[in-house]
């Protein structure tokens, strides 16, 4: 059966594939946010698994306004990326696994989602960079992904109970696997920024602080604030915290083994969480 070791989540700001790309990880702009994702590495060294599934928001490069689905689960074989503007250079293809995709897919469906399936699906920098920031020794990851994007970009957007729904339902779906896979659960995006209108540059970093406190024991907390709430207190960017919420929601009882918070990194509260549900992860974090 399919085993999820845990979830992470992780800020996606796309200066930080610049960054990488350059090699200034050790510049003192850098290096304080850097500095904090060695133990999520070692943790995924350690536990090493076989599939990443990753909730993220599309920024516009697979879909656009005129299209935009409020789920969309990949189902390829492979997933390419693309020149989305940034100036980042395209990341190599990364591996899917259509046969987890569809009875991810099913899963959900069973429980009342209806989400858009993907078949060809491209990845933004909400996938790729945080691949890139936790396997750094690898052009592609040394896993096969399963992407799944909400939609953050046209209203009405799904809401915080919504999206802690729908990665509660990926959970199970996963759990209910009968291949033998360890599963890794990420959460892109947040915490708190605004990249635009009359607050651009707004952060709010007691509020991240408080996201991360809550997520890991009192998630429900999180999922009662409004989108129009969570735009208030993160930013209109802020609200990637949804995938965050999602990839919670896929866990049952975690334990938090590492947190890192440095702010700002470009224009975002730059925030990453490990928690892990592997037995005897208790024992470890005490
Ligand atoms: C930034 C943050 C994001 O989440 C994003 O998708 C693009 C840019 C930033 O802070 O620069
Ligand atoms: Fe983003």
């Amino acid at each position: 059966m399919a085993k999820i070791l845990g979830g992470i989540g992780t800020s996606h700001v796309p200066a930080i594939g610049r960054a990488i790309a350059r090699g200034e990880q050790q510049t003192p702009y850098w290096a304080p946010f850097f500095g904090g994702y060695p133990p999520a590495q070692r943790w995924l060294a350690k536990t090493r698994p076989d599939v990443a599934v990753v909730f993220y928001n599309d920024h516009g490069l697979n879909f656009f306004l005129d299209k935009m689905p409020t789920f969309a689960i990949g189902a390829a074989a492979e997933y390419r990326n693309a020149d989305e503007g940034w100036g980042l250079s395209v990341a190599p293809p990364v591996a899917g696994d259509p046969e987890l995709s569809w009875a991810i897919v099913e899963g959900v469906v069973a429980r009342d989602f209806d989400p858009t399936t993907c078949q060809e699906m491209l990845i933004d920098h909400a996938v790729t960079v945080p691949l890139q920031l936790l396997w750094p020794d690898h052009a592609a990851p040394p896993v096969r992904i399963v992407p799944i994007a909400i939609n953050t970009v046209q209203h009405p957007l799904p809401s915080a109970r919504r999206c802690f729904a729908l990665g509660q339902a990926v959970g199970a779906a996963i759990e209910a696997f009968p291949r033998d896979l360890d599963v890794v659960v990420i959460g892109t995006g947040g915490l708190s920024h605004q990249l635009d209108g009359e607050r651009a540059g707004f952060l709010n970093a007691a509020f991240d602080r408080e996201c991360l406190e809550k997520i890991v024991d009192e998630p429900e907390a999180l999922t009662r604030y409004t989108n129009d709430e969570l735009v208030e207190l993160a930013g209109t960017q802020g609200i990637e915290l949804l995938m965050w919420l999602a990839m919670r929601g896929a866990l049952r009882k975690p334990v938090r083994t590492h947190q890192h918070y440095h702010a700002p990194v470009s224009n975002t509260g730059g925030a990453l969480l490990v928690m892990d549900e592997t037995p005897g992860a208790a024992a470890l974090a005490a």
